[in-house]
């Protein structure tokens, strides 16, 4: 069976939360669930398959402890590995909604990893967002702040689509 980590990056807790929503639908145990604030990115090392989220902040940027750890990650070799995206937003954000998504999937690009989890946007109302990767969504968005009462289907939908695709 393949062993899946999940790492997040979030500054008011909203993306640990659903980090912890996608550990319970996927099977992860607490102790594979990673902040990133205080994790090497060499911890990547111990996973087969690796779920990473953060937040966008300011003016559309990743999340800072997510940008410092994929610093580190960048220069590590992940082929063979699979990798899932997911981060957190608001579409009042017009132009930046969820960019942490794409961000997070342009960093890792180099160390060549096969991205899986693909999403849809459906829902939401933003006129940008760099999860849209040449009209694909990359990873799963979530906003709390709108839509909060989509967040678990959104979860649980993601989740089913990952457990096929490493299985
Ligand atoms: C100052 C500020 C800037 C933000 N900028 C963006 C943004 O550009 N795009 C976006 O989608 N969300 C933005 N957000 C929303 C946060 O990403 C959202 O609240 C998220 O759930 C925070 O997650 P965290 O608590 O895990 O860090 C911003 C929030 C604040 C307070």
């Amino acid at each position: 069976m393949k062993k899946i980590g999940i790492f997040y990056g979030s500054t008011t807790g909203t993306t640990k939360e659903v980090a912890e929503q996608i550990a319970d639908c996927l099977g992860v145990d607490e102790a594979d669930v990673h902040d990133v604030a205080s994790t090497a990115p060499s911890a990547v090392g111990d996973y087969d398959v690796l779920v990473i989220g953060a937040s966008t902040w300011d003016a559309g940027d990743l999340q800072d402890d997510m940008a410092t750890f994929l610093d580190g990650v960048q220069s590590l070799d992940l082929r063979g590995k699979e990798v899932a995206i997911f981060g957190c937003g608001d579409d009042s954000m017009r132009d930046t909604f969820c960019n942490s998504v794409g961000e997070i999937y342009h960093k890792l690009h180099a160390t060549h990893p096969d991205f899986i989890g693909p999403f849809n946007n459906e829902g939401f109302e933003y006129n940008h967002s760099e999860s849209d990767v040449k009209g694909m969504i990359v990873g799963l968005c979530i906003d709390n702040v709108n839509h909060a009462d989509e967040t678990l289907s959104r979860i649980r939908e993601w989740c089913a689509d990952i457990k096929q695709e490493i299985c």
